[in-house]
């Protein structure tokens, strides 16, 4: 009796991708960075936040970026507005920060509340202050591969693969997932590193068959457990930019235990792409710091 069963899919282990040790190892070079600007200049770096309503899980994502500012040599000033506010009023304070010398880099948090036109308020932040890489200038930089700020969470996904000497040459990346601040970034960046892309979203006919066409899979859609094992190519690298409210705890748009087998390498939901977000938010506020300083950023 032969034991081969083609339907059988083969169970292997696969490297699990950890964000943590990636992201401390770019703090730390963020921190002598900024030890260097403050020598060089006596001016300390700073990350203005702007905050718009009162989400309490924008809250507390915000204070963490703030408080992680500080905890690695920069200022860190906090903007919060009424979930009332208009567009005209949230442009207007976002474009004093542009406008104010002691601040090098703004974040305004996503998602504003329904009536703000949120390209706007983004397009307030202009490219030099831009560290979270939301605005046309970044979007711009990033599709051509010119000096910019990448989109912070898929560019902690661009540091984490190369960390991982991650092959993406020719390979065909689909991302799931069309979001401003995640899935079309995402893509521009895979392009801009030769990869074949594949952007999916919620009106894609049959999104399983074209996921299983995938090398590199990023989810990034904002629905729990949403990818499945049996929309997986054998081997496949499965990217987890998901961090949804869950009963037990935030969990990831890839239903982790049922994919990772079917993986060669994976990233987890926490401690994959969270901390890379973060840990590029820190790094390019200070790089943007250097450039308006004229100190070198490396
Ligand atoms: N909301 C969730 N993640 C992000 C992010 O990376 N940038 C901004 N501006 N808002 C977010």
């Amino acid at each position: 009796m032969s034991l081969y069963n083609p339907a059988m899919t083969t169970t292997t282990t696969p490297t699990v991708i950890k964000g943590k040790p990636i992201a401390d190892a770019i703090l730390t070079d963020c921190e002598k960075r900024v030890q260097r600007i403050i020598e060089k200049t006596g001016v300390t770096p700073c990350l203005a936040t702007v905050l718009v309503g009162n989400d309490p899980a924008s809250e507390k994502y915000v204070d963490r970026k703030g408080k992680l500012c500080e905890k690695h040599g920069m200022k860190s000033i906090k903007v919060v507005m009424p979930d009332t506010s208009t567009t005209e009023e949230v442009v207007a304070k976002v474009s004093a920060l542009a406008a104010d010398d002691s601040v090098h880099g703004i974040l305004v948090q996503h998602p504003m509340p329904k009536q703000i036109d949120e390209r706007a308020v983004f397009e307030a932040i202009g490219g030099a202050k831009d560290v979270d890489g939301v605005t046309f200038h970044s979007f711009g930089t990033m599709t051509y591969s010119l000096p910019g700020f990448g989109s912070a969470t898929p560019e902690g996904i661009m540091r984490m693969m190369k960390a991982y000497d991650i092959d993406i040459l020719g390979k065909h990346a689909v991302v799931i997932g069309r979001s401003v601040i995640l899935g079309k970034p995402m893509a521009m960046l895979l392009l801009a590193s030769h990869a074949t892309v594949t952007i999916c979203h919620s009106r894609t006919v049959d999104l399983p068959s074209i996921v299983r066409q995938a090398d590199i899979v990023v989810a990034a859609v904002g629905i729990a457990h949403f990818v499945k094992s049996d929309w997986l190519k054998e081997g496949a690298v499965v990217i987890d930019a998901g961090f949804n409210p869950g009963p037990g705890g935030n969990v990831g748009d890839v239903d982790y235990d049922d994919c990772a087998p079917k993986c060669s390498m994976i990233t987890p939901v926490p401690g994959g792409v969270g901390p890379m977000t973060l840990a590029v938010l820190i790094d390019q506020t200070s790089i943007g710091a250097a450039r308006q300083l004229g100190v070198d950023a490396d």
